[in-house]
């Protein structure tokens, strides 16, 4: 689709927040990851041929990457290619088109609550990984569990990890060329149903879907830095 700006290639990034001599002054690979955010754009409707599976693998690898608090990695991915299993969760999604026609959706759940207790055997086990393991991990953790839990916020904090996995998918889908789109509208319990997913052990935290457009691309719109932000 020549034409649309947001089509460039990579090595020209628009950066239309920013000067050209502060383009121009960023280091190639800070221009290579702008282009690539600006290449994002929320894309509802594609043309349904698969990825190649180093993509899909790229992709979940970009979640994987992903820094989660406490480096807990809450997160589990459902790398959906099936077409019987996507058309139930375009059902779970309120009959949103991009999630028929993409060629994968990414849902990613994350644990309930009582998976966070410092003495539960998830956070044993991924405790155990870092230097000290559990002991030393209980010490600094507790006092932030008990915060979160005793404030009923430990599945809005579980929840909020996936968000950031969902981004760096996005962001890292872009840069190869492949389109996106997060998802928050979905029906919880339908899409753990579809799963065939235990809801007192899961929730799901946000769905991701990619692919290939069969649409155009659109201009992004977004308020410029002095009016959503500020240094101080
Ligand atoms: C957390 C989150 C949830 C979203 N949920 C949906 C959704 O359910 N359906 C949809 O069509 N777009 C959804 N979007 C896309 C946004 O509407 C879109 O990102 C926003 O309008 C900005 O446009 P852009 O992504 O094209 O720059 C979601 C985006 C985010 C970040």
């Amino acid at each position: 689709m020549a034409g649309i700006p947001d089509d460039r290639p990579f090595d020209e990034p628009r950066g239309r927040e920013l000067t050209k001599g502060a383009l121009e002054a960023l280091p190639p690979n800070a221009r290579v990851f702008l282009a690539a955010m600006e290449r994002r754009f929320a894309c509802k409707l594609y043309d349904g041929s698969p990825l190649a599976p180093e993509l899909e693998r790229y992709i979940l690898e970009c979640g994987r990457l992903s820094p989660s608090s406490f480096g807990l990695e809450h997160w589990h991915f459902v790398a959906v290619r099936d077409a019987e299993l996507k058309e139930k969760l375009y059902v779970a999604c309120f009959s949103q088109e991009s999630v028929r026609s993409a060629s994968l959706v990414v849902v990613t759940l994350a644990r309930r609550g009582a998976a966070y207790k410092p003495d539960s055997a998830f956070i044993k086990g991924r405790a155990a990984r870092f230097p000290g393991g559990w002991p030393v991990f209980r010490a600094d953790y507790e006092g932030y569990y008990d915060y979160l839990a005793a404030n009923n916020l430990l599945e809005h904090w579980a929840r909020a990890q996936t968000y950031i996995a969902s981004a760096n998918m996005m962001t890292g889908a872009a840069a190869c060329d492949i389109d996106s789109c997060a998802i928050e509208g979905f029906k919880e319990a339908d899409v753990l149903a579809a799963l065939g997913l235990d809801a007192r052990l899961w929730l799901v935290g946000i769905i991701t879907v990619f692919g290939r457009r069969a649409e155009e691309s659109r201009e992004k719109i977004r308020e410029p830095l002095e009016s959503v932000g500020e240094y101080r």
